[in-house]
């Protein structure tokens, strides 16, 4: 087990860099199934999710070599369906990208239930409904889902999302873009990771267009070829660094990112009083005045992302009166407000409304990470808190953000990551 141990109370200041996107990353790794011959991936982010994913694909008989740091051949012409690794599938959500890859490229997949932060109930029943309409019989049972082309082959289909969903827009986009003929998508989710995945997939000799739309139109292609692909900045984890800065009352420049994506997150904090000022692939945060009170709603892209809605809660703590948060994505994404709460927040959940009275500080405790975005969060609210906080469970922010403490450091804070022996570990040695 890892913590995090930090002292607060430091404003950040300096230049911090961020990697690339997580949530685009683990669709292209997954879509690199589909391609015969080698693709270069670069700009790939060092965090767990993508190096379970990485194995996973490697478990089936990909031939992965690492070019650099941040950049991976990976030729998957020697995979087979033969053995498909469930315990390690369970672990991860987008996992779930490897059912769409493997229908397009063999018309059969298997995959265990996906796996991934809790927040609620967590349905695939639009991605089964998209690849049901592209021709694929599917069943689910024991917890794995398999799915079979009779025909051999997808073919293009309309499909209407009922809701509006990243992972199913994305796996149907994968399984459509080896299928005969035209799909469209309809109420399609328009996250940059969308368009980033659509144009890994064209970049590989896909025929994809409207991807950043509530529309997109895939002609099916008979086959992908390698080339070689650079991930688009991590707009999550740029937006981690504003929420950061803005929470600590620091000046941080936060560079490699692309600000368009980010003008969802700066709207909100400059409504807080921060200011947020973009250059080409950077952007510098400063506040130098008093946290504003606003309200927050979360919403598909362009709307306020739901993964920055444990950051923004932490940083209107400290906005002098009552600010009001509305998570309208997932059902119970609220975890971390107890935790919140034992470092002296006053946060009430209702539902999905957080309401949120601003206090003078927080105090450090000792808290635990329920999830990726709320340990993000529980970090920041450490750096802010006078005193010591130690956040258990920094496994979970492992999964999406790179080398946080060494980042985090780079630009003031005082965090260090420590292991801890886990509680088997503890009972195992007091036995
Ligand atoms: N939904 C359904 N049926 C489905 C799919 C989704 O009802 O078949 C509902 C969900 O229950 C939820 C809403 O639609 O209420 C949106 O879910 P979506 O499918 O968009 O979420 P996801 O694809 O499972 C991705 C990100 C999440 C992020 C959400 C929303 C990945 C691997 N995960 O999840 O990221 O919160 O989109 O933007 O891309 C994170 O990075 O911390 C994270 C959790």
């Amino acid at each position: 087990m890892t913590k995090y141990v930090i002292k607060g109370g430091k404003p950040l200041k300096g230049t911090v860099t961020v990697s690339g996107a997580k949530n685009a990353a683990v669709a292209i790794v997954p879509a690199a199934l589909m391609v015969e011959g080698p693709c270069r991936v670069e700009n790939i982010p060092q965090i767990s999710d993508v190096t379970l994913l990485l194995k996973i694909l490697e478990e089936m008989g990909a031939n992965i070599s690492t070019v650099n740091r941040h950049t991976m051949d990976i030729d998957c012409s020697d995979i087979s369906t033969d053995f498909v690794p469930f315990e390690l599938m369970r672990k991860i959500r987008a996992s779930y990208y490897l059912l769409g890859a493997m229908l397009a490229r063999f018309g059969h997949a298997k995959a265990s239930l996906p796996g991934g932060c809790d927040f609620g109930v967590r349905p695939i029943d639009q991605h089964i409904k998209g690849f049901k309409a592209l021709g694929a019989e599917v069943e689910v049972k024991n917890g794995i889902i398999t799915a079979e082309v009779p025909s051999g082959r997808l073919h293009g289909a309309q499909i209407y999302m009922d809701v509006v969903s990243v992972g199913a827009t994305i796996n149907v986009m994968l399984a459509a873009a080896m299928a005969e003929g035209k799909t469209t998508i309809e109420n399609a989710a328009r996250e940059p990771h969308i368009v980033d995945t659509a144009n890994f997939l064209n970049s590989m000799g896909a025929d994809i267009r409207g991807a950043g739309t509530n529309v997109i139109k895939i002609n099916g292609v008979d086959r992908l070829s390698g080339s070689s692909y650079s991930i688009i900045p991590d707009q999550i984890e740029a937006g981690t660094y504003i929420a950061a800065a803005a929470a600590t009352g620091g000046e941080v420049l936060i560079e490699n990112v692309i600000p368009k994506h980010l003008e969802c997150i700066t709207a909100k904090f400059e409504e807080m009083g921060v200011e947020c000022i973009p250059y080409p692939d950077s952007i510098l945060i400063r506040r130098t005045s008093p946290l504003l009170r606003t309200n927050v709603k979360t919403m598909p892209y362009p709307g306020f992302p739901t993964d920055m809605q444990p950051q923004a809660c932490v940083t209107l703590c400290f906005a002098e009166g009552t600010s009001v948060i509305t998570e309208a994505v997932w059902d119970n994404r609220y975890k971390y407000i107890d935790e919140l709460k034992r470092m002296g927040a006053s946060v009430h959940v209702d539902g999905k409304i957080a309401v949120v009275e601003g206090v003078p500080g927080l105090t450090g405790a000792p808290v635990k990470a329920c999830d990726l975005r709320a340990g993000a969060a529980l970090v920041i609210a450490g750096l802010c808190a006078s005193g010591t906080t130690e956040v258990e469970d920094a496994h979970y922010i492992a999964r999406g953000y790179e080398d946080f403490e060494g980042k985090l450091r780079g630009i003031g804070a005082d965090i260090v990551c420590v292991e801890t022996p886990d509680d088997e570990e503890v009972s195992r040695s007091a036995v």
